[in-house]
Formats: structure tokens, C-alpha cells, sequence
């Protein structure tokens, strides 16, 4: 069987190919991609964990870029966000970041999250893009609010992330220049709102992230600056695109979507569901640092070893029937936050919660919402997104 798993207009016109990825988890499970010399396509659950679990073996920091290299001027930079390093690098780092993102830190934020939930549900009504309207302000607005970034500087924050993402998408496309210059003006507001802080103090995020721990260790302003980075590019695209996804498997499946408006403490297992269901990150690759059996296959030095998170969660051997969106699915072991190493996604209680909250407020808001026309999909194999959800909200 011939499998083209990069083809990023197959993504645009109907998403991941789940038929393929399935029939590699049963046929090729350490798939060599055609065309594609040294690039290994790993699509069952525990050849995924075992990847990211093991750094070693499975580097993020030698080369980056999941089908091209990139080139050197950018690679320097890249190499200092933390998730393109190994460890020990980056696991100062990481726990220094930790404290930020603690379930007790995020909780905490439940009510704010909420307030802006409920603000931006009050200003829509009718017919409306579900995924301009909602899906997209909704974590942007939360990454504001940690930041303590004033509301006036959320358009700017917007349009900095979605220059920076530079989707390999007509409606968004940008040039790898203009990526970067946006990345270097976020870098640059990072590095005002520290002075900011550092001169006074409030009850945000960077206030503590710029504080010395419990040990003395404190990030640099170089790396919190990038840290500042990597959270606008990471926590905007990926929830957006689960709470479109999410509404978009809900009116796939109405049953659902009226067991949820029947009963919004639904919304604690859809969360979950959501994610298992949309992957909203469908891949991340690792470089073998060396050579290596990996499900029978002799992976090189130096190969890509792509891990196929949407692929890992629909595998029979973890999942009770994993082709049914079930948003009472209990438990729920899914992956789509990553495979359980170092760099198991920072912001997956965050997200849980900003979907909890706006799954739960759609359906005690507007319990008979409906879509209204077709879903546009995103031009790319990296995130598996949606542009725009015509829906009414009644
Ligand atoms: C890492 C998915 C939301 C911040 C990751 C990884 C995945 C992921 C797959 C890589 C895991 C690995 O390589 O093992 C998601 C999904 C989200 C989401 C599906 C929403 C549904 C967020 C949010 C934030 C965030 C809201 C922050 C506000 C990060 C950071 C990393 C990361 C900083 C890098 C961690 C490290 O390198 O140690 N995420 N993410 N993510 N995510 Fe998320």
C-alpha cells in the first residue's frame, strides 16, 4: 500500500488519514516513508511512548524541523527553546517553568477563565465562525490573562502567533522572514514586560516565572524571553484547534452532543475525549542519535523518527473501540498532550480546563446550537485544524 502521510492537501481536504495510519498500526507500524529516505513514520501507542520516553535514544535537539532542515541562522534560536532540548539542559529549564503550571496554579485560574469564557459567549449570538468568535480568542485571552499582558495588547499577541505558526495554508501563509520578524517582536515584549515586573511585582505568571526558586535558580531574561516565546506559538494553535475539532466531532456526532447539553459535567471527560479524538498536534519528530531497532525496523544515526500522535490514539490495544467519540470515555490514557517524557505538554492541565469550561457553558448556553455550513480545514500535516465552523448559537 502506497501511504503518503506528509501530503498536506490530503490534511486540508479531510484531515489525518485515518484509514492509512490504521492500517500501518496493523501492516507497518515503523513505517519508512516513501520518498522520503531516513524518515520513519512510528504510529503504534507504545512504539510512540517508548520514543518520547526516551531522550537518549530519541533526540529533540539535533535538527528540528520535521521534513526539512532548517537553516542555520534559524537553528540557533530554535535551539534554545526548550522543546527542542535534551536533557540535563532541559531540565532546569523545565522546572523552572513547572512552578508556573502547577494543577493548584491552574486551578486557581478557573474563575478568570470562566469570566472570559462567559464575556466571550455574551458578545455572540446568532449565526457566527465558531472558530473566529470563539475557538481562537478563548486561549489567547487565557495566555494574555497569565501573562498579565494589558487587553489592549491582544490583538498584537494575536497577530504575532499566527505570522509566527506561518501555516503552509494560502489563507495564512507567511514568509519564513516574516515568521521570524514577528518572533522577534514577541521576544522584545517578553523582555519589556519582565522590566516591567521586575520593577513592580504583581500575582502573574511572570512575576514568579522572574523570581529566584526555592533553590535561587532563576531563568535568564534570554530564556524567558524565549520561554514567553514558545508559550504564545504553543498554547494558541493547539486549544484552538481542539475546541474546534471538538465542536466539530460533536456535530458529527449529535447523540453526543445531546448527552452533553443533557448533562454539561459532561464536559470533565469531553475534555479528555476531545483531545484523544482531535490530536490537535498530529505529529512530533525525534533524530535517532543512534543506531537502533525500533519495531523491527533498523533505524540509522541521524534518521527523523516521526511519532504519530492522532495514529497512537486510535490503537486497539489501548483504546475500548477507538473509532467512537465517547465523551464519557473513562479511562482515558490519550496521548495527545505527548507520549509521557520530558517535554509532556506544560499547558495540558490549562488546556483541559479552558475546554471543560467552554464545553460546559455551550451547553447549558445553547443547547440546541447547530452547524450551519461547511468546516474549512487547515493546510497542514503539523496541526490538525480547522480555519472556520459556520454554527448558530441558539
Ligand atoms: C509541548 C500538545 C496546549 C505549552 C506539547 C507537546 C504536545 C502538546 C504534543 C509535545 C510533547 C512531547 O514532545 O512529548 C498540546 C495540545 C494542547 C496544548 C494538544 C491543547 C489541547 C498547550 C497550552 C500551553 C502549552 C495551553 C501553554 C499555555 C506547551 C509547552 C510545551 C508543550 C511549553 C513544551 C514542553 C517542553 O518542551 O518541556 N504540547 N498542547 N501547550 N506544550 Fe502543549
Amino acid at each position: 500500500m502506497l501511504i503518503n502521510l506528509v501530503d498536506q492537501d490530503t490534511y486540508a481536504a479531510s484531515g489525518p488519514p485515518h484509514e492509512q495510519l490504521r492500517w500501518l498500526r496493523e501492516h507497518d507500524p515503523v513505517h519508512q516513508h516513501p520518498g522520503e529516505p531516513g524518515f520513519w513514520a512510528v504510529t503504534r501507542y507504545d512504539d510512540v511512548v517508548h520514543v518520547s520516553r526516551n531522550s537518549e535514544l530519541f533526540s529533540s535537539a539535533r535538527r528540528l524541523a520535521i521534513f526539512d532542515e532548517v537553516p542555520e541562522d534559524q537553528l540557533a534560536l530554535q535551539q534554545l527553546m526548550m522543546l527542542n532540548q535534551d536533557p540535563p539542559e532541559h531540565t532546569r529549564r523545565r522546572s523552572l517553568v513547572n512552578r508556573g503550571f502547577t494543577p493548584r496554579t491552574i486551578n486557581a485560574l478557573e474563575e478568570h477563565i470562566r469570566t472570559i469564557c462567559d464575556d466571550l459567549l455574551d458578545n455572540c449570538s446568532g449565526e457566527v465562525d465558531f472558530v473566529t468568535e470563539v475557538a481562537a480568542p478563548l486561549p489567547l485571552y487565557v495566555i494574555c490573562e497569565l501573562l498579565g499582558a494589558p487587553v489592549a495588547d491582544r490583538d498584537k499577541i494575536f497577530n504575532w502567533s499566527n505570522r509566527m505558526i506561518g501555516a503552509d495554508d494560502p489563507d495564512y501563509a507567511t514568509s519564513p522572514e516574516e515568521g521570524g520578524a514577528a518572533a522577534m517582536e514577541v521576544y522584545a515584549y517578553a523582555n519589556q514586560l519582565a522590566a516591567q515586573r521586575k520593577a513592580a511585582p504583581r500575582d502573574d505568571i511572570v512575576s514568579k516565572l522572574i523570581q529566584p526558586d526555592e533553590n535561587g535558580q532563576t531563568l535568564d531574561e534570554n530564556e524567558f524571553d524565549l520561554f514567553v516565546l514558545l508559550l504564545v506559538v504553543a498554547g494558541n494553535e493547539t486549544t484552538r484547534n481542539a475546541a474546534s475539532g471538538g465542536m466539530l466531532a460533536l456535530f458529527e456526532h449529535p447523540e453526543q452532543w445531546d448527552r452533553l447539553a443533557a448533562d454539561p459535567a459532561l464536559a470533565r471527560t469531553a475534555a479528555d475525549e476531545i483531545v484523544r479524538w482531535v490530536s490537535p498536534v498530529n505529529l512530533f519528530r525525534r533524530t535517532a542519535t543512534s543506531d537502533v531497532i525500533l519495531g523491527g525496523q533498523r533505524i540509522r544515526e541521524n534518521d527523523k523518527v516521526v511519532v504519530f500522535y492522532g495514529s497512537a490514539n486510535r490503537d486497539a490495544s489501548v483504546f475500548t473501540d477507538p473509532e467512537t467519540f465517547d465523551i464519557g470515555r473513562d479511562p482515558n490514557p490519550h496521548i495527545g498532550f505527548g507520549g509521557g517524557g520530558a517535554h509532556f505538554c506544560l499547558g495540558n492541565h490549562l488546556a483541559k480546563l479552558e475546554l471543560r469550561i467552554l464545553f460546559e457553558q455551550l451547553a447549558i448556553r445553547f443547547p440546541k446550537l447547530r452547524q450551519t455550513g461547511e468546516a474549512r480545514r487547515l493546510r497542514s500535516n503539523f496541526i490538525n485544524g480547522i480555519k472556520s465552523l459556520p454554527v448558530r448559537l441558539t
